[in-house]
């Protein structure tokens, strides 16, 4: 076992630890597989709302995957803003250890550190450039990080998690990752015919490799786990959790979390044994923590924003983020994220856009070509969560035209058009309730805007923003229907078609602002809602509750063709 060097530091922590050990869960108080579980949030204090997308590995550029999965993750955030919570928290950044960067860094002939600031301001602009409200960007190469991954290993020594024995098996440099013999493969690589062993689930070349490291006692934990993903909605969507109790029933082999300082030079040393690097996966999980101030000041720890309310992850990471994951922090009895909101994968002609196969989309060029909320509204509207969603520049034109231009832009040039100059007055009229009766086709309207958006807010709620963005999205149509066959061009009372118009506008736009920020603050500012952040919040997203809109409202194109429309 290896020495420990700071006990007084590990005696600290374990009374933090055992704070967040609460006995009081929500189900089962004395059932000892569910401590630490999901719920141990602090009594009596409002954490923060935190969400982290993955960070990347600096390896090599961004592409559309990584973008998606940042908007993801900003939309969830700007929806918990708009609810009120202010002080929301979004994490990203990039992963900048192990032996794929070590080896990217030697083929691009850079110093490691250089090309991982290098990529790494790649990432940043790519956060910047989707317009991303993060509160911070985390490196795995920041010493804050690298201190929490030393202390983090140092408690799961302490507590008799960690041994050293000899480890055969195959690895994976791409993935990052030891696969048994049952889950590699021969196959000839098309390039070149050569003939290489890979894994049967990514596709990516392994090599042989026997040598002595540290493993995690991952196989303590099945039970746990399994009780974890049986009894609350850890995984969503729940495909994904299916396949992880599939997979975690079959069996957990205990985890190899070092490799031999002489293979794996980039990366925190094993504290005490620096003949020993700490495994990438390990090191990077504990970002989380980082961010979250671990580890935490005794007495000070219900401050934290810990747990996480969501890590948003694609499908290619699941198993590190809900089984190891989860794991680590059973062990050191840290209260567990509440959600892992899984998503599918951008494809191209059907093969996972990656960044080592060369076929993935630079998301710089997308942003420029469509615009940042074209592109944000295509893939939230488009993105698959539990399936894979093919990408082709023809439907995010298609989808820019078709919704965007001629849903919302053409309703509000129609309904600003019709009114003539009048729709302020028709406005003050529904406040002082003098628009004409209502006919049966209003009535509907109007009462599918009372219902839309609580239903818009449960699948926000439910980890969906592809559902909500779809329910939003049917405001408009259902609206553009609604105009269309009641021709208030033609009518003589035309005011209560016109109000329920702008209604329909002002309300999708209040709830479209964590999907498309600036476009939405366009369509705002365009019916003169005041920037009053109580006038634009969701609890404003309800019929009839804003009387003081619409006064200097001119027509507009809020959605301009493309520039390089094709
Ligand atoms: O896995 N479609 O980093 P990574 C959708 N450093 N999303 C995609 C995608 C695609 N085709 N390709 C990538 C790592 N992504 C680790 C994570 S976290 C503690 C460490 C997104 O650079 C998706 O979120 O390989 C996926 O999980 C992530 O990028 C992988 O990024
Ligand atoms: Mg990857």
């Amino acid at each position: 076992m290896l020495p420990f060097r700071n006990l007084s530091r590990a005696t600290r922590l374990l009374s933090v630890q055992r704070q967040f050990t609460y006995s009081a869960c929500r189900n089962g108080a004395s059932n000892p597989l569910r401590r630490g579980l999901a719920t141990a949030t602090p009594k009596n204090s409002k954490k923060p709302y935190y969400v982290t997308t993955p960070i990347f590995y600096v390896n090599a550029a961004p592409h559309v995957g990584h973008l998606y999965t940042m908007v993801i993750a900003d939309v969830l955030k700007r929806w918990q803003v708009l609810l009120g919570n202010t002080d929301a928290q979004l994490l990203t950044g990039t992963d900048e250890h192990g032996m794929k960067i070590q080896q990217a860094a030697l083929a691009a002939g850079m110093d490691t550190q250089a090309f991982c600031d290098m990529n790494c301001r790649t990432f940043e602009a790519l956060a910047k450039a989707a317009n991303l409200d993060h509160d911070h960007f985390i490196r795995t190469t920041d010493p804050a990080h690298r201190d929490a991954v030393q202390y983090f290993w140092e408690m799961l020594n302490h507590r008799g998690y960690i041994y050293t024995s000899k480890h055969e098996g195959w690895y994976s440099v791409s993935d990052e990752t030891f696969y048994p013999q049952t889950q590699v493969q021969n196959s000839l690589d098309p390039a070149t015919g050569r003939k290489r062993m890979v894994s049967i689930e990514t596709g990516k070349e392994v090599e042989w490799s026997s040598e002595t490291n540290y493993h995690f006692r991952l196989s303590a934990f099945q039970d746990r786990l399994l009780e974890l993903y049986k009894n609350s909605d850890f995984i969503t969507p729940s495909k994904y959790a299916t396949a992880i109790i599939q997979s975690v029933s079959s069996g957990l082999q205990d985890l190899s979390i070092s490799r031999p300082a002489e293979r794996l030079t980039w990366g925190i040393p094993v504290p005490g044994d620096d003949t020993q690097t700490i495994y990438v996966w390990l090191d990077a999980l504990v970002n989380y923590l980082t961010r979250a101030g671990y580890p935490f000041t005794p007495g000070q720890e219900h401050k934290s924003m810990w747990p996480a309310d969501v890590h948003v992850v694609g499908k290619d990471i699941v198993r590190f983020h809900c089984v190891y994951w989860p794991a680590f922090l059973m062990a050191l009895d840290i209260p567990l994220p509440k959600n892992v909101l899984v998503h599918g994968h951008w494809t191209m002609n059907r093969e996972k856009m990656s960044k080592s196969s060369g076929n993935g989309v630079n998301p710089f060029f997308a942003i420029e070509r469509f615009g940042v909320d074209s592109m944000r509204f295509f893939l939230t509207y488009q993105g698959g969560l539990s399936d894979d969603a093919d990408y082709d520049n023809s439907f995010i034109i298609r989808d820019h035209k078709k919704i965007l231009q001629g849903g919302i832009g053409n309703l509000a040039y129609r309904t600003i058009g019709c009114a003539k100059g009048k729709l302020r007055s028709y406005i003050e009229d529904a406040t002082s309730d003098k628009l004409p009766a209502p006919s049966p086709e209003d009535l509907k309207h109007q009462s599918m805007l009372v219902q839309t958006p609580p239903r818009v807010s449960e699948h926000m709620t439910e980890l969906n923003p592809r559902a909500a963005l779809q329910e939003i999205i049917s405001i408009i149509e259902q609206t553009n229907k609604y105009f269309h066959a009641a021709e208030p061009w033609k009518s003589p009372n035309p005011q209560r078609v016109l109000f329920n118009a702008a209604e329909s506008l002002r309300i999708s736009a209040i709830l479209l602002q964590p999907f498309m920020p600036t476009k939405s603050g366009e369509i705002l500012d365009f019916l003169c809602v005041n920037t009053d952040p109580n006038k634009r919040a969701f609890s404003a997203a309800t019929y009839g509750s804003d009387a003081d809109y619409g006064d200097g409202i001119k027509k507009a194109f809020l959605f301009p063709p493309l520039v390089a429309d094709e």
